[in-house]
């Protein structure tokens, strides 16, 4: 009997009809008379149930010795099951073995974040790996739709630059025949020369950084998305970067509901992102960290999440006593799984509670004129249940581009987003030095090489005018709309201090 292909998405609309799926085994579970297959396809994850008849007795045991991670054809009837993962399954009457795998090194037992980043090239296919990935495709997605139907230009930056852009420390050298030169930390320069062509422009690209620093949220290669605007005031540029994150948000809640899910995200925490996002000038953040408001919050952090290790020990205890008695080995296993994943929480737990003092005294003590710690802006941003803007930092601690607050020197026109639920930075932005004089000046602060930016000088010579713009970190954006703690999951293939395999 004719079976159509189909992928795993489309079984809604056949069921009651014969079809086939193309697709690995995910996971299997054999009983002597029945076989319950977990089938991937790239769509999704289905359920496939293949019963052992007089005449299939040879394939039956050909497809129980498979491997977990075998590629196959999978042909059968399709039905609406509500039990099913997905809500539908199949009852499979053929099995066409594509290749068979054997000792796939991703188990579903428990492994270690080194070893899964070492075997990142097959880790790749996990639940967890495709439904991040597929939230990055439509972040993404949402970022070039809100320029594209929004008046913008892309324009692509170099990658090879011969001057720093965002500061010398973590530029990453590179030998251009003989000339030494950087990769891009940012196309904002030349992003700017295009917005006094264009307008509105925006550049979408690899961006490297040599961060030092092993951060949760550091990367040295990364994704930014950069809008820049000619005519433009603050006030504009602050709108622009708020309905911006609040549609990739929405694109998020309405494309990605199943990988929502299956990250267990919650979701009335991203449908929170809205507009007017929560306003604050440095200057209030840093009264904000001296306040007895910061100090209860973390006291309270400080008491619920000592409460919380203390539970997760005495729960970690009670299966490892309910682990001595089980009889099964698949219970034990699972026993086991459930007490590494314990452990690893409670590692952080306690990590998190050695840091909170710390993090008080640092709020604490925090002087004006300073650059915001990581830690400082976590706390900044826990105050509030949406993004916060934290704008006009001290000129000193910013980029030599960024604008004077014509009404108070000291600080510059930028802006800061900061992500809740303890995400921090996800966008960094500012309104333009466009006086030639002025921007002179600040390149000579900073002792950089005249030479190496007359061309951009020249920008203040030839039709200058108020401009701004900011960059987005696409792979912070992707961990905070996934609600994971990493960045380097965001990305296939995370670039780290340390970390360059495979
Ligand atoms: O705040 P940053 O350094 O801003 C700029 O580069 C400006 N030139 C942008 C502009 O105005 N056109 O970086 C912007 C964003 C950060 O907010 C963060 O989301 C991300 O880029 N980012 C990183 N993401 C991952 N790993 C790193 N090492 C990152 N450094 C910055
Ligand atoms: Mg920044």
């Amino acid at each position: 009997m004719e079976a159509k292909r189909i992928k795993i998405c489309e079984m809604k609309d056949v069921v009651g009809q014969r079809a086939e799926v193309a697709g690995w085994l995910y996971h299997a579970r054999a009983g002597g008379k029945v076989q319950f297959l977990m089938v991937r396809d790239g769509t999704g994850l289905a359920q496939a149930i293949f019963e052992k008849t007089e005449s299939n007795e040879e394939l039956f045991k050909d497809v129980k010795h498979l491997g977990q991670e075998s590629s196959l054809i999978i042909r059968g009837e399709v039905r609406e099951d509500e039990r099913s993962v997905g809500g539908y399954e199949m009852a499979v009457d053929d099995v066409e073995i594509v290749h068979k795998t054997e000792g796939y090194p991703i188990t579903p037992k428990s492994h270690g974040s080194d070893f899964l980043l070492r075997h990142r090239h097959l880790h790749l296919r996990s639940q967890r790996q495709w439904a991040i990935a597929r939230i990055r495709h439509t972040v993404i997605d949402a970022i070039r739709t809100y320029f594209n139907s929004n008046g913008f230009t892309l324009v692509d930056t170099p990658i090879f630059s011969p001057a720093a852009g965002e500061g010398e420390q973590n530029l990453f050298q590179v030998d251009y025949f003989g000339e030494e030169i950087g990769l891009a930390q940012t196309g904002q320069l030349y992003l700017e020369s295009a917005a006094l062509s264009l307008g509105k422009v925006y550049c979408f690209g690899p961006t490297f950084r040599a961060e030092k620093s092993k951060t949760r949220r550091h990367l040295t290669e990364f994704w930014m998305v950069e809008p820049e605007m000619a005519y433009i005031d603050f006030e504009e540029l602050l709108h622009v970067a708020e309905t911006f994150v609040t549609s990739i948000a929405q694109a998020v809640l309405h494309d990605r509901k199943v990988e929502l899910e299956i990250l267990q995200r919650d979701v009335a925490a991203l449908e929170k992102i809205q507009g007017p996002f929560e306003r604050l000038s440095y200057s209030d953040a840093v009264d904000l960290l001296h306040s007895d408001k910061v100090k209860d919050y973390l006291g309270n952090q400080l008491e619920s999440k000592t409460q919380e290790s203390h539970d997760l020990e005495n729960q970690i205890k009670q299966w490892e006593e309910e682990k001595e008695t089980a009889k099964k080995q698949w219970q034990k296993d699972k026993l086991d799984n459930q007490i590494a994943e314990a452990r690893e929480q409670l590692g952080e737990l306690r990590e998190q509670i050695e840091n909170i003092p710390k993090h008080l005294e640092l709020a604490q003590n925090f002087q004006w004129g300073k650059d915001l710690g990581g830690s400082d802006e976590t706390i900044i941003a826990s105050m509030f249940d949406k993004p916060v803007f934290v704008h006009r930092y001290p000129k000193e601690v910013k980029a030599f581009y960024m604008k004077p607050d014509p009404d108070d020197p000291r600080v510059v026109l930028n802006v800061d987003c900061l992500a809740p639920e303890g995400y921090g930075e996800i966008i960094g932005g500012s309104m333009r030095e466009e006086n030639y004089d002025a921007l002179l000046g600040r390149v000579n602060d900073h002792n950089y090489n005249v030479e190496d930016y007359q061309w951009y000088l020249d920008l203040r010579k030839y039709g200058s005018v108020p401009h701004g713009g900011f960059g987005l970190g696409v792979e912070r954006t992707v961990a905070w709309m996934c609600g994971i703690k990493h960045v380097r999951e965001t990305i296939a293939y995370p670039r780290m201090m340390g970390k360059i395999y495979p």
